[in-house]
Parts: structure tokens; sequence; C-alpha cells
């Protein structure tokens, strides 16, 4: 069963049919104004930060039927009254001989076709711009003439979106709305809650002239608010109540009387939805966007944003469902990632203080580095900041205030996340990898602490921020000499009494190291390599001779000093990530390595992507923490949790096996779960963060789709480690690792302003080795391209083979 298929050429997803199993969304804008809108026209917007600046009212607790944050109703007009549907299926829920939501690059293109009327939206917001825009176009398709109104409908939430649900006292006495007449029969709604009137105004006006309105929601449904979105009582009246709401719940719907309308002929009606400062203000967007002419142009504008960014690097390999994934949606789910982070999408709600993760940042930055290196630099700068002096790090931040927050960790006497600081390393390193940067090193950059009087104490450099984070997890080590667990690590939910110790953060710490030793060798630091060198083999030792299971790596010792993650374990016996992280921190030698991998194969692979760990913990145990309050088989608890499915696949190329890789790679792409959404269930378009795993009855049920970070981690897994193109101090390193099965693959790639035309051929299958390597016709000695001057373009030749 589908519900609906890829378009390649017009880079979207169009989904056929409104049932799908839970609502698919697709993101507009930018945090700066934007949100999403489903593929039933409902949208959540916000403007800077959707915790207090939240603009529509959307609660995805709601059943997908009921109306949420916007919507559109068409209307003809009858003998004896009217005919309502909506074109994009909710509200009225009528049935549509035709619907089709195209999922696209920043946009959702909706057309739905009903008793002769075919309606075509596209909602949109333009490059920069704080307006979202609804292009909605009406055509007559029937052979005789209808009359048709046009009602789109907005509903407000106050600002403070967690207060609109927990005060329904103050919320409601302050919430306005007022008409702005304007010449011409056009107007605007204007909306704000009281204390807001003079500083911050939500609006929503048309380029048509408007013959009623409503914005109090009681009015518009009529019978005293018993009616509801599907069939609202004054849909059924000649006008709307001109109702202009001086509290209680705020809504904006605008009456489009457009006429009589001839077969063939059609109508456009372009809403804008926005804020503004003050409630006479007409908002300067307002009159551009009134212009058709501008509207287009702005659409196109974002077609070319999106095709600019995407022609960065494009790949075309055998396997059909890997390009699309490379090409289109994984890229676009990066940069989604990286400028939402977890702050909003239909399972993170964006409410009180959670904003931008240091830890998911750092991660989310990986994804778009060949795309926007100075955009995610910036990203990876306000992180530093909440880095504290003693190295560890601040676990999430508001990007408006820049105030951190300890996250769970504020509840523990430990008061720290293990891992956070570390992968600040990674995103450093892989930005002066990309743009030979390596000036940043020596920014100047702010600590966390502030003084009494909110100025801060301490500065240090880019280079001094990582070494600090690799010395706070050099001193903080338990029984052991592994790096104590804190909080939590990677897993927010395995949550240890104080003195538990964490292998993954040894691990992640020796990947750190490693790039910092690569960094100090490239800028000739001889005494800092040999230091940090020695910091490794440190670990390293002491992971080999602690935490080896026999078969696997142990994940935790308790505070007790007995193994998690061992054998000896009743529940949780292997964790996946204590086995790819060893592999990936070269701290697992050949033999270990390749044990490690198929103790994982053996004991963690499912049809559905591998689990995180098992067997799941069977009923809650505060001495593990939160992994004990989900059922076995859910998220973190023996789930399939799908961000650490690509460390699997990277340890795999490590050790040369591609088509082990690829395998991995392939089953949790969600291209292939297209015919399966019965079980799936999440879009096809993006990945997940977790999959029930096979203990539980759902095994197979996606949830948590967009903002993980599979979506970076999966995408460098594809360019980096299976088709290796991979950029390095030196030049871009091309090391692939592909199923053997395949003849070869291309790729273009943008590398320093210079575009990279790479072809593979492997004429022996086999899955890694380089034989030879040609630039512009004339063979180079190993597997680096060296870097060119800018803008020119390079032909790159790789023969694969023993
Ligand atoms: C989701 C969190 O956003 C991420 O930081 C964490 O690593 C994973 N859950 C695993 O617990």
């Amino acid at each position: 069963m589908n519900y609906g298929y890829f378009d390649k050429d017009n880079a979207e997803y169009v989904i056929t049919n409104p049932r799908t199993p839970v609502r698919w969304i697709n993101y507009l804008g930018t945090l700066a104004f934007g949100g999403f809108v489903d593929h039933i026209g409902g949208a959540l917007i916000c403007r800077g930060d959707p915790a207090l600046n939240r603009i529509t009212k959307y609660i995805p607790q709601l059943p997908p039927s009921y109306f949420n944050g916007e919507g559109l109703y068409i209307r003809i007009k009858k003998n004896d009254g009217y005919q309502l549907f909506s074109p994009m299926f909710v509200p009225t829920l009528s049935e549509l001989d035709r619907y089709e939501a195209h999922v696209g690059l920043g946009y959702t293109r909706f057309i739905g076709e009903v008793y002769g009327v075919l309606c075509e939206i596209i909602v949109f917001i333009p490059n920069g711009e704080e307006v979202e825009i609804r292009d909605i176009r009406i055509t007559n398709v029937s052979d005789t003439s209808l009359e048709i109104d046009v009602i789109p409908i907005v509903e407000y939430t106050h600002p403070d979106a967690l207060r609109q649900f927990t005060n329904a006292d103050w919320i409601p006495q302050t919430m306005v709305s007022r008409i702005v007449e304007e010449e011409g029969g056009f107007k605007i709604l204007k909306q704000y809650p009281f204390m807001l009137r003079d500083v911050r105004v939500n609006y929503f006006t048309s380029n048509h002239p408007i013959s009623s309105f409503d914005s109090d929601r009681k009015y518009f449904l009529g019978d005293n608010g018993y009616r509801n979105f599907q069939n609202p009582a004054s849909l059924q009246q000649a006008e709307l109540n001109n109702s202009q709401a001086n509290r209680g719940d705020n809504i904006a719907a605008l009456m489009h009387k457009i006429g009589v309308i001839e077969p063939r002929d059609s109508r456009r009606i372009i809403t804008q939805l926005g804020q503004t400062e003050r409630v006479n203000d007409l908002p300067r967007v307002v009159e551009r966007y009134r212009d058709e002419e501008q509207v287009d142009r702005a659409y196109n504008d974002l077609g070319m944003f999106w095709q600019d960014y995407l022609n960065m690097m494009q790949v075309v390999t055998p396997n059909e469902d890997m390009n699309h994934m490379l090409n289109i949606h994984n890229p676009r789910q990066c940069l989604i990632t990286k400028n939402w982070s977890r702050y909003l999408s239909l399972y993170q709600l964006g409410l009180g203080d959670r904003g931008i993760g240091f830890r998911d940042s750092s991660q989310d930055v990986l994804g778009v580095m060949g795309f926007i290196p100075d955009e995610a630099i910036d990203l990876v700068r306000n992180l530093l900041h909440v880095q504290k002096c003693d190295g560890s790090a601040m676990h999430q931040f508001n990007p408006l205030t820049m105030v951190g927050s300890t996250g769970e960790a504020g509840h523990d006497a430990q008061g720290f996340y293990s891992d956070d600081h570390l992968w600040a390393v990674l995103s450093v390193t892989a930005y002066i990898k990309e743009t030979g940067k390596l000036s940043f090193l020596d920014e100047e950059i702010p600590f966390y602490e502030k003084d009494e009087a909110g100025k801060v104490v301490e500065k240090g450099t880019v280079l001094d921020h990582l070494t600090r984070g690799i010395e706070f997890t050099r001193s903080h080590v338990g029984a052991h000499g592994l790096p104590l667990l804190g909080f939590a690590d990677w897993n927010d939910t395995v949550n240890l009494r104080a003195g538990a110790e964490s292998v993954f953060t040894a691990c992640l710490y020796g990947v750190a190291l490693l790039e910092l030793i690569e960094l100090a060798k490239h800028v000739g630091d001889i005494d800092l390599a040999s230091r940090w060198q020695d910091y490794y083999l440190e670990m390293k030792t002491r992971v080999n001779a602690e935490a080896w299971d026999g078969k696997w790596y142990r994940r935790y010792f308790d505070s007790d000093g007995s193994p998690i993650g061992s054998h000896q374990n009743e529940h949780g016996k292997i964790f996946t990530n204590a086995q790819s992280w060893a592999v990936m921190a070269g701290y697992a030698d050949k033999k270990r390595g390749r044990k490690a991998l198929d103790s994982v194969r053996r004991f963690l692979d499912t049809n559905n992507g591998i689990k995180l760990s098992t067997p799941g913990y069977d009923g809650y145990d505060p001495d593990k923490g939160g992994v004990s309050t989900y059922p076995p088989g859910a998220k973190e608890n023996g789930g399939i949790f799908l961000h650490a499915n690509p460390w699997v696949m990277i340890a795999e190329t490590i050790l040369g096996n591609g088509d082990q890789a690829f395998s991995y790679y392939d089953k949790i792409n969600p291209v292939t779960k297209n015919d399966r959404i019965e079980i799936h269930e999440n879009e096809p378009y993006v990945y997940s963060q977790n999959i029930l795993g096979d203990e539980h009855p759902q095994f197979g049920l996606a949830r948590n789709s967009w903002l993980t970070g599979t979506a970076s981690w999966m995408y460098c897994t594809g360019v980096m480690h299976i088709l290796g193109i991979k950029p390095t101090y030196e030049g871009l390193q091309i090391d692939p690792c592909i199923p053997s099965a395949w003849d070869g693959f291309r790729v273009q790639r943008m590398f320093r302003r210079t575009m990279y035309k790479i072809t593979v051929n492997n004429p022996e299958h086999i899955s890694k080795g380089v034989k030879s390597l040609l630039v512009d016709g004339q063979e180079i000695s190993g597997n680096v391209v060296p870097i060119y001057p800018e803008d020119e373009t390079h032909h790159i030749e790789v023969i694969l083979g023993n």
C-alpha cells in the first residue's frame, strides 16, 4: 500500500491520498519566520522563537481530521444554499475527485478538485522574507458557470505557546483582533495580545477585496461555538459576521467573493500571513506580494535557491533509491535539521526552554558542511559560546537570548552530560577540512560563565575551547579510568548513579583525539600532536583492557563497577554504539572490530534496521533511568534508533565491508518504505528518528521524523564513507567502499569553489581499494585530489582494483 510517489524531475514527493496514517509535513522558511505545513493544509508558523513568538495554533495531539492552524474553504452558490468543500481535504473532509500534495523544496503545492472546481494552492515563504504566502488558483473545469467564494482561515495562538494551554484566564482576556480597511475594498485583519499592540502584531490579508470577515471563532463556527470547523454555520450565510474579537479565541477568516466563473476560466487569490510592528502599519511586504508577478518571482527564486544548493553535490549510483535520497531529500532534511535543531516538529513541540542542543547541532552541521560551511560554523560559534570554562558544555541554549540550560542534567547532582563538548571537535575540524580556514582556530569566543554584572569572565580561542573539552573528559574519569557518564552520554535515557562510566564517551573522545592529532600535524604542532597521541593511547588501552566482553564491547560501568552491555546482564546485554564507535575510534583491532560488528549483525540487526540494544528492560527501574520508561522495543529501549545505524555502516566501511555497509544503508532508506507505509507510517521522504524494534508488537512503526541526527549522519555515510568522497586538509579524498556488485558511480562535488566531476569504475567488482586516479587525464599517486584554484572544473577518473 502506498500514499504517493517520488517525482524525481520536480524534486517532489507527491501525496495522492489525504488519509495518510499520520500527518506528513514539510518545512517552510527558517526559524526567523517559518514552521511547517502538513499534507492537509494545516500549518504551524512562528517568528524567531516557537516558544515565545508563535503565530498559529497547531495542536499535534488532535486527530488529523481537525482543523489545525490554517485552512481553506471553497463554496459554490446553489439555488438552496452553498456547496462547501476544502481542496486540502481538512476541515470539511469532503471526498475529492482529485487530491495531490506536492511536497517540494521549501513549498507544498496542493491540488484539490471536486464539483467541477480545480484548486491549486502553493504554500511558501519567499527567501529571507517574514510572510507566509498562499497562492490560490481556482479554475472552473465544469461546463457550466459557477459562482464561487474563497474563504481562507487562520487560527491564532497566544505567542507564549505553552501558556496558551496552561492559562485559560489571562490568555483569552488579552487576545484582540481589529480590521483595517484600505482603499479598493482591501482589508487587513490584525491580531495581537493587548500588551503587544504597539510592538508586535500578526496580520492576515490578500490581494482581493474582502466582503466580510470573522475574527472571533465563536461567531464563525456559530451556535455559540457548538458547530465545528467541518461545517461552520457562518459559511451557510451570504456573508461572515464581521466579528472583531475583543477577547477569546482569535481567528482570521476572509470572505472573497470571486464571482461567476465561466468554464475554463480561473481566478487567483494570494493570501499573506505575517507579523508587523504596530497595528496601524501597512507592512512593507503587503503591497509587494499583492502583485502576482512578485509572487511568481519569489517562488522562482525559492526554486533557484534549492537548485543551486543541491547542485553542490549530485550523485549517480546504480541504486535509484540512494540517488533520490542523496540528491534531494537527504540534503534538504540536513538543512532543515540544521535550521530547526530540535525546536519544532510534530514531535518536538517547541514549548518551554528546549532551544538548540549542543550535541544535536554539533552533529547537524556535519550534514550541511559541504553546502554552507560558513552558515554552519556560525551555529558552531554559538555553541562554543555556551561551553563552560571547565570545558564541559551547557546542554542547550536559546538562540534569541543565548541563555543556556543544563537540560535534564540540571536535576542531577552530577550536572553534566559526558559527551556534549566533544562533538564540537568533529564540527570544527569538518569546517576546516571543508574550507581550509585555519584562522578559525584562533578566533576568540567567550566561555559561558558571566560575573554578577552579566559580563563574560573568560574568553578563549576556538582551539582553547576544544582543548578544554578534551581535558574535561580526561580529568573526569571513574574507577576503570573511563569517562564519567554524568547525567547521560549520547543515549539520553541511560541515567546511572554518580560514578558510572561511559564506554561510548571513551570512544567519542578517541575519535575527537584522532581528529585533533591530524589537525596538529597539519599545522606542524608536533608537541600537541604527541600529547594528544598519548591521551589517545591511554584511553585505547583502558577500553581494550576493561570493556571487551569476549564477543563485543561493554557499554557502561555502573557506579558499583558492574558492567552494562555485557553477556552477564539479563537485559541490555549488548549495545550497538559501543561496537560501532570502538571501530570508529580505532580502538578495536581488526579481529575485535570484526567480532564486535558480527555481534551487531547477529544480535541487533532486524528487517527494519539495527536496534540500539537488546533485550529491552522490562519494567521501570529508577537505577537505569529513562530507558526503562519505554516498553521493550521502543525508542532507546531496544528500539531501532536510526541515528545510531549509520555509525555501524561507517564502521563496516572502515573494515572494508562495502556489501554489509550498503545493505544496512538500503534497509533504512525511507524511499524503500514507500510501498510499506501501512507498517512504517511516517513520511517516506525523510528519515525518522526511531522505528519500533522486534520486541514491540508494532515492529516497524516509525516515529519522530525530520529533526533527527539520522539525517546528517546518513548523508555523511552515503557520500563520505560509502561513496568515499571526503574533504581533507590536503584535498578531496576518494576512497569508496561500495557494494562489490556495482560497476561504479559518478559524483559531482563542489569543494573549495572548484567543481570535481568524478567517475569511479569498478571493473574487478571489489568494495574498496583505489588502483589508479587520473585528474584531467593525468595519473596522480594516492587517493587525494589536490586543491586547485577556485572556479575551475576538474575531471577525475578512479579505477578500483587490487
Ligand atoms: C534524541 C536527542 O535529541 C539526542 O541528543 C540523543 O542523542 C538521542 N535522542 C538519543 O538519546
